[in-house]
């Protein structure tokens, strides 16, 4: 039996005046009816996701108090404990006196352990209530200077710059499980798939994608940089041990200011020897229906809690369509051709966020779409050869206007092609000797993607803004809290 039920539940007054009161230890035993007399019968300690498995008994719940509703004599407290919310009824004749004078008037987000029976009620968000047995206050937070976030609308930036705070709410609690729920089942998907994880270096001497976004950092009086991707790094492991993936934080120093862009978030990338495009096509839809699957498995209450449509997950099952970018243009300048687009698009551009919107929305699966025009591409990508001005890539662009969350390619595999494309995107030579190294000693076709976390949760769990995918999103005018 955990430690915790041991001690004998204590109820503390409204009142206990600093923060940093210890709860009060009543001098004489709670007369309340509902104590249990033997210690062996202490009520268990229980979560409120799995009150299910305690019908009818009394468990104990550490927690914090999310709201509450007074009438008259009867008290409606709303708890939360990280793992959802429950709503407890204690009516002035059904508990002890301390017991109802510590929850009236009980401040928002007072820490609180309660110990109630659970009763089945099918009104209930969860599917239970708690009828109040036992309350201890373990911290009131004083009325003088109540929780600065109430259950009214705040704006935005309010919310942000309380994000240490924010986080409590059940919607963004609910987004966080998720993400971590998302986090998990990517790992386990390269995992179980005979891929071994590669930690590549934070600190690098050089860029991998594009020289415009990287973050300086004085190494010992020697410039360096935050790294901007794992690529360059798990290539070379991926040709020690076949199959590696990945996963950790990346940084873009990006000026601007979308709902996509962070400039600290998380990438998960495989790479894999002897791999081609098509090859990376088809992990990549099995790794990402892999994890929409287990969101829908392991974090249903949560898709509820943010009203999230399950449907437009449940759609989310290989095989995703291929599209090549020539057809994607097509299809962009027929819909400005229909007045869906404000500008032509023209041929050899990347897509902007506008295109990549409207394409992701023609499709209810993530598209994928590949061979690009080099030129707007990394340097490192092979070329396609049927067609060298093509190359050999992937940008999956997710459905309900979500765009891109996944970008890879096949690598250039030739040592004189690699070489010259190093100088022709004016990258230090001596940074890259390590990486020319792998095309010199078994150079073969090997072929990788990245999927930023933020983006794919943004998408699964129906987000407008990156900002809510990560616990403290870092942005062009954020770095507080
Ligand atoms: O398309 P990107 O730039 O590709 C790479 O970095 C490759 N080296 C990956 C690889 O092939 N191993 O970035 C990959 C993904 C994007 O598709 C996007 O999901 C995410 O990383 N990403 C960002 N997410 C949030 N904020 C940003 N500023 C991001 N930049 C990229
Ligand atoms: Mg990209």
């Amino acid at each position: 039996m955990p430690e915790e039920t041991t001690t004998p539940p204590v109820a503390t007054a409204p009142g206990a005046e600093a923060p940093s009161a210890a709860p009060q230890v009543p001098e004489a035993p709670s007369a309340a009816p509902q104590v249990p007399e033997a210690p062996s019968a202490a009520p268990q300690v229980a979560t409120i996701a799995t009150l299910g498995q305690h019908e009818g008994q009394s468990v104990t719940l550490k927690g914090w108090l999310y709201n509450s509703r007074e009438s008259g004599k009867l008290l409606f407290p709303i708890f939360r404990d990280g793992t959802g919310t429950v709503q407890g009824v204690a009516h002035v004749k059904s508990v002890a006196p301390e017991v109802f004078a510590a929850l009236k008037g009980l401040t928002q987000e007072s820490s609180v352990i309660v110990t109630g029976k659970v009763r089945a009620d099918k009104r209930a968000p969860g599917g239970f209530e708690l009828d109040v047995e036992i309350v201890e206050v373990v911290q009131r937070v004083p009325e003088s200077d109540p929780y600065p976030i109430t259950l009214k609308d705040h704006g935005v930036d309010f919310l942000m710059e309380h994000r240490h705070l924010w986080v409590r709410s059940p919607r963004q609690s609910a987004i966080l499980r998720i993400r971590a729920e998302i986090m998990r089942a990517a790992a386990e998907y390269f995992d179980s798939n005979g891929f071994i994880r590669t930690d590549p270096p934070i600190l690098t001497p050089a860029a991998c994608e594009g020289t415009s976004t990287l973050f300086p950092v004085d190494y010992f009086g020697d410039p360096a940089f935050l790294t901007q991707s794992g690529q360059l790094y798990i290539e070379s492991t991926a040709l020690a041990l076949g199959k590696v993936y990945s996963f950790g934080p990346t940084f873009r120093a990006e000026k601007s200011k979308t709902r996509r862009h962070l400039t600290e978030f998380w990438m998960i990338e495989p790479e894999v020897a002897y791999c081609d495009l098509d090859g990376l096509l088809e992990l990549a839809e099995n790794f990402l229906s892999h994890i929409v699957q287990s969101v829908l498995k392991n974090r249903g209450p949560e898709l509820t809690v943010i009203g999230r449509d399950r449907a437009k997950l449940e759609a989310i099952i290989p095989p995703f369509p291929r599209l090549r970018y020539d057809d994607a243009v097509e299809m962009l300048n027929q819909a400005h051709k229909e007045g869906h687009l404000e500008a032509p698009f023209e041929y050899g551009n990347d897509f902007g966020s506008p295109d990549e919107t409207w394409l992701s929305n023609q499709f209810d699966r993530p598209v994928m779409v590949n061979r690009y025009p080099a030129d707007v591409k990394a340097f490192y990508m092979e070329p396609d050869p049927k067609d060298p001005r093509l190359a050999l890539c992937v940008d999956v662009l997710a459905p309900e206007g979500y765009g891109e969350i996944i970008g890879g390619s096949q690598r250039v595999s030739s040592y004189e092609l690699l070489s010259s494309r190093i100088d022709e995107h004016k990258l230090p030579r001596e940074a890259f000797q390590w990486y020319l190294d792998l095309r010199r000693y078994g150079s073969v076709p090997h072929a990788g993607f990245g999927m930023g976390i933020e983006r794919a949760v943004a998408w699964i769990c129906g987000l407008d803004h990156v900002r809510e995918t990560i616990p403290f999103a870092r942005t062009l005018h954020r770095i507080y809290p």
